[in-house]
């Protein structure tokens, strides 16, 4: 029988699914229920000095759908509205009411040493587990130093990790931001700094484009708008990105997360390097009920591949992973299409042509392939309505 039982730093993990900090884990009692329901752990909400100001936009959120469906999210919500007293007492009880889950607290301060230690040395008086630096929100508040402009300097993220590991007793993750050139540099910096592990990714900051009707932009704040953090299921070859190289550049521990919305996303996380996974934007749509479903199908994978546990995913994929430099460039597929599911529509050919290599043409009867011009690329496949075309080679 496999388990979704794991060991991170010494912390046990009853499944490895953590909210991520975030909306659904801003208050004492949803947490409370999410534990209920089964989930792992819970990442809080950012936790910040009770004199810092933050006032909110209204509205903070707006998204991206296809088809119907929410595929992405844009946020400019700000930090923890609760006091640093909210959060002591809030751990003191769900720690008590709930003692296998797993509570890590997400901080963040100005670049101010005694700031950092007030905040730290407040909370290793209570049973939390572990702590995230929140070095990575896009929005949050960079005017002011913090968030995102902490973790795009490699100076200033090693210099508030090494305050932090003077005084916490707890295990410290630092939470990078994907909107950096190489994600690897500051996670190296802090490594030296002696973090003992990462989460990544926050949001990427983007912005969600303008209405076409009233030429306001889509997140309209009194007909403003400013760049905000993206998430969601549109993030995710980002954070996958960013989470294999995170584990090609060190063996720390890594909590990875950015547009999981089912237990597949899961189990390439982990695949990909992550030692458990959060979860935010998924949540926020879909609710905590999501956690049964993501038990239960990341539990039968792992028992269908004979695994176990995660430990024997982890990292499965991240030998396969190398600079383009070092591809087989000998190594050519060529497409091969089902006649029988082919419905000669052309826009195999249309598109081959338009998109330089002229090698598939169509006369009355078939769809043909000039092997000579073909260079293999796939596309050929991607765009065929039919999935009538397979590379082989
Ligand atoms: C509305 C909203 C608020 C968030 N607030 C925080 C926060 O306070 N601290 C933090 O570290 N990350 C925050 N995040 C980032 C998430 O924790 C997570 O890193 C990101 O959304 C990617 O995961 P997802 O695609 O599952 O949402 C927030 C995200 C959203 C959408």
């Amino acid at each position: 029988m496999a388990t979704l039982r794991t060991n991170i730093l010494g912390i046990e993990f009853e499944n490895p699914f953590l909210l991520a900090s975030a909306p659904p884990t801003a208050l004492v009692e949803s947490i409370d229920k999410a534990f209920e329901m089964g989930w792992g752990g819970a990442v809080l909400k950012t936790i910040t000095p009770d004199d810092l100001e933050m006032i909110e936009a209204s509205p903070r959120y707006t998204i991206m759908k296809e088809k119907g469906r929410v595929i992405g999210l844009q946020n400019i919500e700000l930090l923890s509205h609760k006091s640093v007293q909210y959060w002591v007492d809030g751990i003191k009880y769900l720690k008590e009411k709930h003692p296998t889950k797993v509570i890590i607290a997400s901080i963040m301060s100005p670049v101010d040493r005694m700031a950092w230690h007030e905040l730290v040395l407040r909370l290793n008086e209570t049973p939390v587990d572990a702590y995230e630096l929140n070095f990575s929100c896009p929005h949050g508040m960079p005017e002011k130093g913090i968030g995102m402009a902490i973790g795009t300097t490699t100076e200033i993220s090693t210099l508030i990790t090494g305050w932090v590991k003077d005084v916490a007793t707890k295990p410290v993750f630092v939470k990078l931001t994907p909107n950096v050139t190489d994600i690897t540099k500051i996670a190296k910096a802090v490594e030296r700094a002696n973090a003992d592990g990462f989460a990544a990714i926050n949001t990427v900051q983007g912005f969600m484009g303008v209405n076409l009707d009233t030429l306001e932009p889509n997140l309209n704040i009194d007909g403003l708008s400013t760049y905000g953090g993206c998430s969601g299921e549109i993030v995710k070859p980002i954070g996958f990105k960013c989470v294999a190289q995170l584990r090609q550049c060190s063996d720390l521990p890594i909590l990875g997360m950015g547009g999981i919305t089912n237990w597949q996303d899961a189990a390439q996380y982990i695949a990909l390097g992550s030692d458990a996974v959060q979860i935010c934007t998924e949540v926020m749509i879909n609710g905590y009920g999501i956690i049964n479903g993501l038990k239960s199908g990341l539990l039968n994978y792992l028992e269908e591949k004979g695994m176990n546990d995660i430990s024997e995913l982890k990292d499965i994929a991240i030998s396969k992973i190398t600079t383009h430099e070092n591809l087989n460039k000998k190594y050519h597929l060529h497409p091969e299409i089902n006649k029988e599911v082919c419905v000669k529509c052309g826009k195999c050919v249309n598109i081959c042509s338009e998109s330089e290599h002229q090698a598939l043409s169509k006369d009355d009867c078939q769809i043909k392939l000039n092997k000579d011009n073909c260079v293999g690329c796939s596309l050929c496949s991607h765009v065929c309505p039919k999935e009538a075309i397979k590379m082989c080679n």
